[in-house]
């Protein structure tokens, strides 16, 4: 361990650029969406949240050459899909969750059908409002193109709608340990992959750098979705803002129903020290990105 809070750092770097950025945002709803459908939105995007994808893509775009206020666009955007992914991930008819993020769920306020369009208008909305203000930020329309389609892959049926698939539909459910990665794989670890890669891509990264970037961004999202199946079976509410325990209640395949409390804490530090080691090549093994990935395992929240 380094002594340093990496994570505590990076938030401290850019964190109150991006919550700003989304309360900017989500004033804005006011005058051309409904009323009920800003303020369903908003209730998700302004509830708290690590904001861990939006940090990794505006300090990865950083270390390719990007200021933070170029990239803005891009980072606010994955947030959208990321939030947009969990007011449908605790729905009835998916996790059936009442709280997130400290508070109730988006459903448990607004109503399911609220819910359903609150995901869908900022799952969608994200690519045009991240596509005009890369434009306008002066990024060039290769480059805003290849995040814009990195990201959609991360984020459509080759991604979170996939893992998701897997995660919830006992038809397509499979036996064996490596059922489990595939589902991270997809529902997790696509997203955090992209979130690192996008904001590379908006520096215009090339060659090993592009394999190094994935590699990092790939191992950082498994060793967060083994976590978090860690922590639900071990974690308090108070710590989560959200309900422990619903997985093995739920019956759900994750990391700790595959391999055991202890293993998939070792498997967390194998994915962690990988991602670590992706990190030093590109920026040093000091680089608040690599010592991030050591502490993202043994996180408690
Ligand atoms: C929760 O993500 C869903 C997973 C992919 C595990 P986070 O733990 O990043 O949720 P917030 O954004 O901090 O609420
Ligand atoms: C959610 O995984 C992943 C997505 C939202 C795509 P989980 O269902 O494990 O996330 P939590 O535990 O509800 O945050
Ligand atoms: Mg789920
Ligand atoms: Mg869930
Ligand atoms: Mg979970």
């Amino acid at each position: 361990m380094s002594g340093i809070d990496a994570l505590a750092s990076l938030r401290a770097r850019y964190q109150p650029a991006i919550d700003a950025a989304l309360e900017g945002i989500c004033a804005g709803f006011e005058v051309r969406v409904p009323v009920r459908l800003a303020e369903a939105m908003a209730y998700s995007l302004t509830a708290g949240g690590k904001r861990l994808r939006p940090i990794l893509c505006l300090a990865a775009a950083e270390r390719f050459g990007v200021p933070p206020a170029s990239a803005m666009p891009l980072a606010t955007a994955i947030e959208f899909i990321h939030t947009a992914s969990l007011i449908h991930d605790d729905l009835p008819c998916m996790d059936d969750d009442d709280m997130r993020r400290g508070k109730p769920t988006n459903h448990k306020v607004f109503g399911e059908h609220m819910a359903v369009l609150a995901g869908d208008s900022l799952m969608i909305w994200a690519f045009g409002y991240a596509l005009s203000g890369l434009d306008r930020n002066g990024i060039k329309a290769k480059r805003v193109i290849k995040a814009a389609a990195y990201l959609s892959g991360a984020s459509g049926p080759f991604g979170i709608c996939g893992g998701q698939v897997l995660d919830t539909d006992p038809e397509s459910f499979e036996a064996g340990e490596d059922f489990a990665y595939k589902i991270a794989h997809r529902k997790t670890a696509d997203l955090i992959c992209a979130s690192v890669l996008t904001g590379a891509i908006l520096g215009g990264v090339e060659g090993n750098e592009i394999i190094l970037a994935e590699e990092y961004g790939r191992r950082l999202g498994l060793a967060f979705q083994i976590v978090d199946d860690i922590l639900d079976a071990t974690g308090t509410p108070e710590e989560l803002g959200k309900t422990p325990h619903k997985d093995e209640r739920q019956g759900k395949t994750t990391f700790v129903s595959a391999f055991g409390l202890d293993r998939a804490r070792g498997l967390a530090e194998d994915e962690s020290a990988k991602a670590a080691k992706a990190a030093a090549s590109l920026w040093g093994a000091r680089d608040e990105l690599a010592l991030l990935a050591e502490e993202l395992a043994h996180r408690s929240a």
